[in-house]
């Protein structure tokens, strides 16, 4: 159903209670999402972004129950992945010659989508529509996280920045804004999509913002295209883009492991003893990586200073879990952690020097060559890993 942010602008989404996955099954959502669609009606009538395509039908139905589809003057298209392009042709079957603007590779994309010859009207930073009561003013904002993606400007009403997956949260709610949703958990969204959606662009994402950030534009509200908007205090979840951007890290020590017999679980929570040892205020976490979810995982990863991961040598070769994660953390491009590895091993054991080659050619800071523990460790062997855990502490 839609739903009024002001007189002018009405939300036109999708709330997607059910959804546990996203980009396939790269991304978990425990708490579901939303695609958000925004109709203005200034003078113009203008359509901003769609939703995924599953709900094309449901979307297109209800945007007729709130406006004449004939009315509508143009569709921005912010950015073109199927969550928010998906719903296009459904659209465009009824309003074929509406003129969609995007980007140049907002374009690209939607014909390499849809395979469409619709009228597309490029635009580029600095490019404007007027309104009756504002003008809309168009920044691109390439890699956050598409080339394509551009955000919208409205400068009526106090400014409302139409920023898609910027600032977004899989976070579904029957409450549009900020002010009305459980704070922890939204920041915590918040923090788990930009580590695992936007980290990986990290230097554009700090460009951008403080270009926005310069351009001083009044604010009152930011609109992104998964979760709630941002209307109590906007700026604040600006600044922490501007935090997780820098490299960002709290004092805390994750420490990811996979274990077949316990041995590298025991050395695990042994090694944590001896951190909080060495670095009582330090907060440590241990994480299975076969059994705790990957995003969670990567996520206090992105909130540490530094990382352990431990898993026990098996053919020649670490877990498949532990490599599925080593992979993903070597896609987020990290900055300023440090890390080491350990493992319990039976004969080859080379499975702590492959992680630690691992940890370092993903851009972080290996600052011990490791530990080894030949089968099940005894309790002279877990007092080493606490002392190594200790010597660690002392590293980072
Ligand atoms: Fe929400 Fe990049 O799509």
């Amino acid at each position: 159903m839609a739903k009024k942010i002001n007189d002018k602008i009405t939300w036109v989404g999708k709330v997607d209670w059910e959804l546990k996955s996203f980009h396939g099954n790269e991304l978990s959502t425990r708490h579901g999402s939303s695609y958000n669609s925004y109709l203005i009606r200034d003078g113009k009538t203008v359509l901003i972004d769609t939703v995924w395509l599953p709900y094309d039908k449901e979307f297109v139905s209800r945007l007729k129950e709130e406006v004449d589809l004939s009315s509508i003057d143009c569709i921005v298209m912010n950015h073109n992945e199927t969550d928010h392009s998906g719903a296009l042709p459904e659209l465009m079957r009824e309003i074929p010659d509406t003129p969609i603007y995007c980007t140049k590779k907002g374009e690209a994309i939607i014909r390499g989508h849809y395979h469409q010859d619709w009228n597309f009207v490029n635009v580029k930073t600095g490019d404007k529509l007027e309104l009756a009561g504002g003008t809309l003013t168009f920044i691109e904002a390439p890699m956050l996280h598409w080339p394509d993606t551009m955000f919208t400007y409205w400068s009526g009403d106090g400014g409302i920045l139409f920023s898609n997956d910027g600032f977004g949260q899989h976070l579904a709610s029957e409450s549009l804004f900020d002010d009305e949703v459980d704070r922890d958990i939204l920041f915590h969204e918040a923090e788990k999509y930009y580590a695992n959606i936007l980290n990986t662009y990290s230097p554009m994402v700090a460009r951008k913002v403080k270009e926005i950030l310069g351009m001083n534009l009044p604010l009152e509200l930011i609109c992104p295209s998964h979760g709630v908007i941002w209307r109590k205090e906007p700026v604040s979840i600006v600044e922490k883009y501007l935090q997780w951007a820098d490299s960002y890290q709290e004092d805390q020590v994750t420490i990811v492991y996979d274990t077949m017999w316990q041995s590298t679980r025991k050395m695990a929570q042994a090694i944590a003893c001896g951190i909080r040892e060495a670095a009582p205020s330090t907060t440590v976490k241990l994480m299975n990586a076969a059994k705790d979810d990957k995003n969670d995982i990567l996520t206090e990863v992105f909130h540490s200073k530094a990382v352990l991961v431990g898993s026990p040598t098996i053919n020649f070769g670490v877990s498949y879990a532990i490599a599925g994660i080593l992979e993903m953390v070597h896609g987020l491009r990290l900055k300023g952690k440090k890390a080491a590895a350990f493992g319990s091993y039976g004969w080859s054991g080379e499975g702590v020097k492959m992680m630690s080659e691992s940890l370092s050619g993903a851009g972080l800071e290996v600052v011990d060559d490791g530990l080894r523990m030949l089968w099940v460790p005894d309790d002279a062997a877990l007092k080493e890993c606490v002392n190594w855990g200790r010597q660690f502490a002392e590293k980072i």
